[in-house]
Parts: structure tokens; C-alpha cells; sequence
């Protein structure tokens, strides 16, 4: 989801006619400014540019200093960049079971801890807060490190606290289909000065040429991921919009929650969530009593059913059951010795709880261009879906009505909101 408009045309252009689209030099940079001010948003010490969300991952892991030896619990839902940022590091990752919410489980967490168990990546998944009361108080109870992979949760929050902000370390994108962005990008979050200067250091092993060594920090080798000018002044336009979007998808959200509850009788179950009035509220999500009524409800009213999106399951990250680490044999974790103790076996049933949840999952987007009567549709198409998947009516008495697609050019500059609380 992303809207664009002539803001930043401008604010693109300016910095193509200054001739500098390089971040480092005399002044604040627009890079600088966004990270500036995208801290403050969040509430964080400090944020990081970089060129994509799975970088941010990996330069977070490698912020934290995982490596050979570690195991990194991650959700058996979310973009596989989760699973492979832990394995650039030299760590396995462990997959556990999400819940209903579709974010990952508390106990499976509890349940999965080992003796190798170094850090959780919990992924507030399609906007969706993780329950991060629960997984902050194990974390802490039994010494581990929390990446938040926020990649799909920009703009929103958990009860009061951004995305990003709860864990050690966060880490966003900022690539096409995001509520912020800039075409590609991504970027860290924390309060942790340490590893801030760690995460810059792996984002761009030349930072402290730029800007100045440091002492207490030695810098590392790693790969280079350093954020252009041009993404910094695309992204100050995006921050600006942000807070108005979140608020229309949440007021949207609210109304299509209270419309549909009454269809609970039908058997119509809306997903449970864990901070329904911070998080992103970019899908109202329900869940069907089996696969096959998620699978006629979205045959009536097209909607996403979450276990088959392609490749946010376990069960499509071949790299990972392939065991196929790194491009060379000799850096794959999978074969390195201080990975020997580590659980490095997958099979596709692993997670068969998570499986069964996500294929019953509906999804239904929410959309800050969406009209009055476009939500009323959708209401009234969600109730017609029901009807044939729960209650057995025909599909050939369902009259759809107009929902209206995403169309960044519809976005009302006029509603955004500089106010709108941050979560
Ligand atoms: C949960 C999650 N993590 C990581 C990423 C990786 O972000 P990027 O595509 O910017 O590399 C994504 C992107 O879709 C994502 O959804």
C-alpha cells in the first residue's frame, strides 16, 4: 500500500537539481533528517537507513552479534527475508507456531527454547501486532534478545508503542508494497547506542570514514547497504503522509469490525488481535471454522486467505528446507561446526497448527482511498461471502456491490494529519 504524489515529484526533483545525492557531506542531509525524525516518530534514540527491509534484518541480527552457535526463533508466517537475515549471520533459524492472531505464539516461543536460543524475531505479519506484553516478558525471564521485524507494520503500534520500540532493535521496509515508501528500502530502530553504531557499521562498513571513528568501536566487515538521497527526501514526504493513512485504515477497520460482529451467529469469527486500536489495521481478519469455507468464502467476495499467499509460510522458503544457508557450501550455517548442536531439521508439517490457522484465515484489505459506500460494499460483500460459506445460501443469489480498488491517486492530502497519535 503506498501513496504518492506531486510532494514527492518535488521533493525528488529538488534534490536531483542540487546535484547531491550522496547522504554525507556538510549539513543535514535529507537521509539525516528522516532518520532524525522517523527516531522521534517512533519514539527511539535512533534509526538507520538502509536499501531494503531485509537488510535492516540482517544488520540488526548482526547489530545484536549473532553468529555460528545461535538459534533465533522466528514465526512459521512471515516473508522468508526473516528466515535468510538470520541465516547471513552464520545462525539458524527455528521455526514455531503462530496463533490465531497469525502472529507468533507466546507459548510455542516458551516451548521452543533451547539451549541455543539467542534471540525471537517476532513479525507484526500484514500489519498485525504480536503479543508484545508476552513475548517481551519471556525475552527477559530467559535472557534473550527481541528483533522486532516491523517490515510490514510501519505506522503502527502496540499499546501506545510504535512498532520497532518494544524490542532491543527493530527493523522496517520501505519497498513498494509498504505504507511508507521510497520504491526499495528499509531501515533499523533502537535506543541502544551500541547497537546503533554496530547496525551503521554493517549497513556501511565506511560509515565512520564519513562521519568520524569513534572511540570503543571497532569497525567490521560487511556487505554495503547505505541509503541515497534521494530515498531520504522521498521518505520525508512519505512520513508526512503516514499518520492520516493509518488513521482512515483504522476508522475504516473500527467500522467494518462493528458492521460484521452481528454475523457472528453465521459462525463468522473475527481473528483475534492484540491492539486493535494501534496496529497497522490494514485487513479485517476472520476466521472461517474450516479451509474449505475460507476457500468458498473468498471464491464469492475475492479476499486473501493468509496461508496462501505463496511465500510468507515456511513451507515456501526453499532455501531454508533446502538447508542451502550461503551461495558457497563453506559459509552455509548449515554446515559450519558451531552449528552442530543446533536444530537444523525442517520438514513442510512441522508447524501443522499454524497451517491449519492460516488456511482458514480471511483476509479483507483495508484502504485509506476507499469511499464511505466503497466500505459499505465491502460490508455488505463480507456479509454475502458468509452467507453462502456458513449459512448456505446460493452463490448465484449473491449480488456484489463496487468496493473500489487502490488508487494512490485518490488520497486526500487534505486529511493528513500531523496530530494523528503515532500509534
Ligand atoms: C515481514 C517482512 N520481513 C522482511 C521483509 C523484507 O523487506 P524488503 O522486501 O524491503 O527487503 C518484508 C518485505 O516484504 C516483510 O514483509
Amino acid at each position: 500500500m503506498y501513496v504518492v504524489g506531486e510532494e514527492e515529484i518535488e521533493a525528488l526533483a529538488q534534490v536531483i537539481r542540487s546535484g547531491k545525492l550522496f547522504r554525507y557531506g556538510e549539513g543535514e542531509s535529507e537521509c539525516d533528517r528522516f532518520e532524525r525524525r522517523y527516531a522521534e516518530y517512533l519514539g527511539v534514540d535512533h534509526t538507520a537507513l538502509t536499501v531494503s527491509g531485509t537488510y535492516a534484518l540482517s544488520a540488526a541480527m548482526i547489530a545484536v552479534g549473532l553468529g555460528p552457535g545461535d538459534e533465533v526463533l522466528i514465526p512459521a508466517h512471515t516473508y522468508m527475508a526473516t528466515a535468510t537475515a538470520v541465516l547471513t549471520t552464520g545462525a539458524i533459524p527455528v521455526i514455531v507456531d503462530v496463533d490465531e492472531s497469525i502472529t507468533i505464539s507466546p507459548e510455542a516461543i516458551e516451548a521452543a527454547i533451547g539451549p541455543r536460543t539467542k534471540a525471537i524475531v517476532p513479525v507484526h505479519i500484514w500489519g498485525a501486532a504480536c503479543d508484545m506484553n508476552a513475548i517481551m516478558e519471556i525475552a527477559e525471564r530467559r535472557g534473550l534478545t527481541v528483533i522486532e521485524d516491523a517490515c510490514q507494520g510501519v505506522g503502527g503500534g502496540y499499546e501506545g508503542k510504535m512498532f520497532g520500540s518494544i524490542g532491543h532493535i527493530g527493523a522496517f521496509s520501505f519497498n513498494y508494497f509498504k505504507n511508507m515508501t521510497s520504491g526499495e528500502g528499509g531501515g533499523i530502530s533502537t535506543s541502544d547506542e551500541e547497537l546503533a553504531k554496530r547496525a551503521r557499521c554493517a549497513i556501511d562498513p565506511c560509515h565512520f570514514y564519513w562521519t568520524g571513528r569513534e572511540d570503543g568501536m571497532k569497525p567490521f566487515a560487511g556487505n554495503g547497504g547505505r541509503a541515497s538521497e534521494l530515498q531520504g527526501a522521498m521518505l520525508n514526504v512519505q512520513l508526512d503522509r503516514l499518520g492520516g493513512m493509518i488513521a482512515k485504515m483504522r476508522a475504516q477497520k473500527k467500522k467494518i469490525v462493528a458492521a460484521t460482529s452481528r454475523l457472528d451467529n453465521l459462525g463468522l469469527k473475527l481473528s483475534p488481535t492484540h491492539s486493535p486500536d494501534h496496529d497497522c489495521s490494514a485487513h479485517v481478519m476472520y476466521l472461517m471454522p474450516t479451509a474449505e469455507q475460507a476457500q468458498t468464502f473468498v471464491k464469492v467476495f475475492p479476499a486473501v486467505i493468509a496461508g496462501k499467499t505463496g511465500r510468507h509460510t515456511y513451507t515456501e522458503w526453499d532455501q531454508v528446507l533446502m538447508g542451502i544457508g550461503a551461495a558457497h557450501p563453506a559459509m552455509n550455517p548449515y554446515n559450519h561446526p558451531d552449528n552442530a548442536e543446533c536444530r537444523t531439521e525442517y520438514s513442510k508439517d512441522m508447524c501443522a497448527r499454524s497451517l491449519d490457522i492460516l488456511n482458514r484465515t480471511v483476509m479483507v484489505p483495508t484502504s485509506p482511498t476507499d469511499t464511505d459506500a466503497e466500505t459499505d460494499g465491502i460490508i455488505h460483500n463480507i456479509e454475502m461471502a458468509a452467507r453462502v460459506a456458513l449459512d448456505g445460501m446460493s452463490a448465484d443469489d449473491v449480488e456484489l456491490r463496487p468496493t473500489g480498488s487502490f488508487d494512490p491517486q485518490k488520497f486526500d492530502m487534505s486529511t493528513k494529519d500531523e496530530t494523528a497519535e503515532a500509534t
